[in-house]
């Protein structure tokens, strides 16, 4: 009798997943199942190497409580957050691409009137900076009623959620356009800043020779009845970091001109069917 092969290995594994009830799960086992064999094999892991694989994991998982989610840090730094946007956001041709989502949303920002500042804690490094445009209709015109729900880290490079200094909801801001189409926010110019690299996530950055930084931005989720929400940045032309952001952030189309406190961009959505 000849030894069990590798690929006899994966096969006998797959096959307990034939009476899985939930047939997708299975599929996405499965697939994950073969990737890892595969990985094993093309690596030639060895056993001390998959303990400390398993122990990284275990110390992402007890970084983790309501505040921190360093999970979705290392899915961010892996580039795998921004490949899941790519797949399930991208919109037709013309429309405005997509970027990460980003762990630092808050539900609820305030509603605010169109010309409005996010600013709550003005800071010394403050540049003031308008930006505005319209948001469109693929192939028609301006929608009115349309909601930018804005938010960027305070000039210290730190979101109000990271920073017991500022107030709550300190640079965040709900807008809502009008018959024109038009949007108008004041703000202050973004700062490139650093995502959190006390965890296990920031270790194996740097144990790569990677830094963790990303590059200037206001993010931005447009959204109105009849069409497919975007959830994208706009990234500062002058920016450190554009070419190398640590969660692969950067689309060329995101990337605008914030010199002399201005910057243009209209947003373009894709009307659902
Ligand atoms: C952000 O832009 O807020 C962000 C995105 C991914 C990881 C960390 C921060
Ligand atoms: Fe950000």
């Amino acid at each position: 009798m000849s030894n069990i092969t590798p690929a006899e290995h994966l096969a006998e594994v797959l096959s307990r997943f034939e009476d899985a009830p939930d047939s997708r799960l299975a599929e996405i086992m499965k697939c994950a199942i073969r990737h890892m064999h595969e990985f094993v094999l093309e690596v030639g892991l060895t056993r001390e190497e998959w303990f400390a694989g398993m122990k990284a994991l275990a110390d992402i998982g007890h970084m983790c409580d309501e505040k921190r989610q360093e999970f979705i840090l290392l899915s961010d730094t892996l580039g795998v957050s921004m490949l899941v946007e790519m797949i399930n956001q991208m919109g037709a041709e013309g429309t405005t691409e997509p970027t990460v989502f980003g762990p630092f949303h808050v539900e609820g920002a305030t509603p605010r009137q169109m010309g409005d500042s996010i600013v709550v804690d003005a800071m010394d490094a403050d540049e003031p900076l308008t930006i505005l445009g319209e948001v469109s209709s693929l192939g028609g015109g301006p929608i009115e009623g349309a909601t930018l729900d804005v938010w960027q880290a305070a000039s210290n490079g730190f979101y109000d959620v990271q920073d017991s200094r500022q107030t709550p909801l300190n640079m965040r801001g709900v807008f809502t356009t009008g018959a024109d189409g038009g949007y108008e926010v004041r703000t202050v110019r973004p700062v490139s800043y650093p995502v959190p690299d006390d965890g296990p996530a920031g270790a194996l950055l740097h144990a790569t020779g990677r830094h963790n930084w990303r590059p200037a931005h206001v993010h931005f989720v447009v959204s109105a009845p009849g069409h497919k929400t975007v959830i994208t940045h706009l990234f500062d032309s002058e920016s450190d970091f554009l070419d190398s952001d640590v969660v692969f952030g950067v689309r060329d189309s995101l990337i605008v001109d914030m010199n002399g406190g201005r910057c243009d961009y209209d947003f373009v959505l894709e009307p659902t069917a």
